[in-house]
């Protein structure tokens, strides 16, 4: 998680970020290309016949369906705009068919878009002849899928090497480097088995040590963790949460889940009938949502549990700390600081990993985002 930190509480402040000791980012009002790793403008995705038809319907206001019936094609993906800056998570989140799969595969050039740019790692793909594509593909960017895609006739530390193998390094250095990264998802020792002698947590490990082994700067995950048991994939998260705060990579990640979204995310992006109807941070999408839509996934979300200190305290500023303040870090739930909220008037202070403090918890701004009345 690039974790930057954003104030609670809409109007002036909603747009400003200050940095806590991890990185300073501020997606919300960046717009420039060199900031951003993924510049996504305009894309559409008609799949069949007639797309210009289909889409100047869809421009006019008609639903996926409609358009269907109409023109025989699908529009599965409309006129969606986003930047993604280093070291951010952006989560796409939305039920089956809202076209997330078909939005990731037009972002990562795994198929075309209909129109619309897409620029990744300042190249934009559609301008770019092959050979700087398959150079991006190969060392720039990598994708992991929800059903892992793996090579069943190969070893794991084979499948882990493939994209070294592909970039032509040597067989002792490659393995090397894919044992090395096995013990980076926990599968030390397993390098010499193949696939099917894995559990599906364990192979989706394998899929996301096999990501990282070109040591990519962007990377595209599909659910990768939908098809695990629920266990499995909370530890998965936690990981990938673990992961992202060392290596810091820009990650693009697919999910129909709104509580994996809200746990990974730094901006959430919610999908519906091929189109964003809404960007924001976690808080952002709790306190305000867009539409009845994104509310219906606010009501049931398990807020306290899920949300961090860091991303609902508020700057330090130039507040005057009581040492009598309770202390809690920036990754703490917002569950365990809640009894020290309501048993006492003071604020929590937020410290960062260093124990330096950087923020406070007040009870009713960390009311205003728990509570489903005030959502
Ligand atoms: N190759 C294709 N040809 C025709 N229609 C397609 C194709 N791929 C996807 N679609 C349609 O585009 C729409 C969006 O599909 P997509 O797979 O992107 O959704 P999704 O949000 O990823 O769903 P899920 O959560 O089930 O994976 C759907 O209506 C789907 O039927
Ligand atoms: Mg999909």
């Amino acid at each position: 998680m690039s974790r930057s930190i954003r104030p609670t509480g809409s109007g002036s402040n909603a747009q400003s970020t200050v940095e806590v000791g991890i990185k300073v980012m501020d997606t919300a009002t960046d717009t420039s290309n060199e900031a951003s790793r993924v510049r996504v403008e305009g894309v559409w995705k008609v799949f069949g016949k007639r797309p210009e038809e289909a889409r100047q319907m869809a421009e006019a206001g008609a639903g996926r369906e409609e358009i269907r019936e109409a023109v025989g094609s699908v529009v599965a993906v409309r006129d969606v705009s986003f930047q993604v800056s280093p070291g951010e998570t952006f989560v796409v989140m939305g039920l089956s068919g809202s076209g997330k799969s078909t939005l990731v595969r037009c972002v990562s050039h795994l198929i075309e878009p209909t129109e619309g740019t897409v620029e990744v790692c300042g190249t934009e793909l559609t301008q770019a002849d092959s050979a700087t594509l398959r150079d991006l593909r190969r060392r720039k960017m990598a994708m992991v899928f929800q059903h892992f895609g793996l090579f069943p006739h190969r070893t794991v530390v084979d499948n882990v090497a493939y994209g070294l193998e592909v970039q032509g390094m040597d067989r002792r250095e490659r393995q090397e480097r894919a044992r090395e990264l096995l013990g980076t998802v926990g599968l030390e020792g397993w390098g010499d088995h193949h696939p099917q002698q894995l559990s599906g947590g364990m192979q989706q490990r394998v899929g996301l040590a096999r990501a990282l082994a070109v040591d990519p700067e962007v990377l595209f995950f599909d659910e990768p963790f939908s098809a695990l048991d629920p266990l499995i994939r909370r530890d998965m998260q936690d990981e990938l949460i673990e992961l992202q705060l060392r290596l810091r990579r820009t990650l693009v990640f697919i999910t129909h889940d709104f509580v994996e979204a809200l746990k990974l995310a730094d901006r959430i992006a919610i999908m519906s009938d091929g189109a964003f109807v809404q960007v924001g941070t976690p808080v952002e999408i709790l306190t305000n949502p867009a539409d009845d839509y994104v509310r219906a996934f606010t009501q049931d979300a398990p807020v306290v549990k899920v949300l961090q200190a860091c991303s609902v305290m508020r700057p330090l500023g130039e507040t005057e700390i009581d040492p009598g303040w309770v202390r809690v870090s920036l990754t703490t739930p917002l569950e365990a600081a809640l009894p020290h909220l309501l048993g006492s008037t003071d604020p929590v202070l937020v410290c960062d990993e260093q124990e330096a403090p950087v923020g406070l918890l007040h009870a009713d701004e960390v009311a205003g985002v728990i509570s489903p009345d005030r959502r």
